[in-house]
């Protein structure tokens, strides 16, 4: 079957098998049937699949939404893993329950949400995370995981590494604090809200716009948002290179490191807007890999080795790509 609608890259890509998962009851056969590797696939816009993927792809279409509960200090929100993430979001502000605000428009489910710890303005998944369930690909357990046993970290868990490919994600709990309090100190946030009455509603709007100013929407482009982290570095390569780059931007971190902005470092090698083959550096922001047509994941591979490449030799920074390589 074709992957290429099934992920925001649009990639030339087969599974040899796909199955739509809309009941926890389907696992057991699954189990038992199933030609492995099993691959879990949510909105795909965090992924770069081969051309020919072999085993399983599961689509995770679990749904449904709902208050849990409440407490002096906090709703408790849970939705299951097929939901639409930015849909859950602006339902959760329909409903009087802000927090979620800052993370307006990020494609992809609720179920991926955690495994990459999505982040944007300033606020992270991590930061409303209360728990999540999960269903284990090898016995079909199920398991409650904390925000503790997920050791999130900067677009970081532990599904991303020792847990990798052993789960299916089914639903995850949100803690939405009563006492709102807005996060506008991340890039033109605040200087777009200037003169407005400052609502939840009003900076899922102004995130909205500044996300639909610089990020290509998958539905005219394929993209995978940020196809690369932005590097983290130590206080002395970060001062190093920005006595040679006064431009550079950097960000203190809690832990003592410094994030580097990978667009820029994108853009100053030469790559912002520039293609290889059919695909390229998207010219609004260099840090999204986009798919001008036709491209498969041997394209994708080819410009990201030419732009860590690019970017190492100039900067001496080694680039990670960010999504998940099938
Ligand atoms: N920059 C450039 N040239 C570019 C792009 C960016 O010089 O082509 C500079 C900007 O001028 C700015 C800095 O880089 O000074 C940061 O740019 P921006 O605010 O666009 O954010 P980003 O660091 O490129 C990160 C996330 C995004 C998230 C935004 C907003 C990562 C890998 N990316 O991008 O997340 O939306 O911040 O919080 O952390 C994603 O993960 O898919 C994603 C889109």
């Amino acid at each position: 079957c074709d992957l290429a609608p099934l992920h925001t890259l649009g990639l030339r890509a087969q599974a040899n098998h796909l199955v739509h998962f809309s009941d926890a009851q389907q696992l057991e056969a699954l189990l038992r049937e199933a030609e492995r590797p099993l691959h879990v696939l949510g909105g795909g816009s965090n992924l770069v699949p081969s051309e020919q993927v072999d085993g399983t792809v599961l689509k995770v279409e679990l749904l449904g939404r709902t208050l849990l509960g409440e407490d002096a200090d906090a709703y408790y929100v849970a939705a299951a893993a097929g939901e639409n993430w930015h849909d859950f979001v602006q339902w959760t502000l329909a409903q009087g329950w802000p927090g979620l605000e800052n993370l307006s428009l990020i494609p992809g489910t609720v179920g991926a949400a955690p495994i990459q710890n999505i982040g944007a303005y300033g606020l992270e998944l991590k930061d409303r995370f209360h728990g999540l369930a999960a269903l284990s690909l090898e016995d079909g357990a199920t398991c409650i995981f904390t925000a503790e046993h997920c050791e999130f970290g900067y677009r970081d868990s532990i599904f991303k590494r020792e847990q990798a490919g052993r789960w299916l994600i089914t639903e995850v709990l949100f803690r939405l604090p009563k006492a709102w309090q807005p996060l506008l100190d991340y890039g033109d946030l605040r200087a777009r809200l200037e003169g407005q009455e400052i609502t939840a509603q009003a900076v899922a709007d102004a995130v909205m716009a500044t996300r639909r100013s610089k990020l290509p929407d998958p539905a005219e482009i394929g993209n995978a948002g940020s196809f690369f982290h932005n590097p983290l570095v130590t206080t002395e390569q970060a001062e190093a290179l920005k006595a040679l780059h006064p431009g550079l931007p950097c960000y203190p971190q809690a832990d003592g490191r410094v994030k580097l902005a990978a667009g820029w470092l994108i853009e100053q090698a030469g790559w912002k807007g520039r293609q290889l083959g059919p695909v390229g550096m998207y010219a609004k922001q260099a840090l999204v890999l986009v798919n001008h047509g036709g491209a498969s994941a041997a394209d994708v591979a080819a410009l990201m080795r030419a732009v860590q490449d690019d970017v190492y030799q100039q900067f001496g920074v080694r680039l990670n790509p960010e999504p998940v390589w099938w």
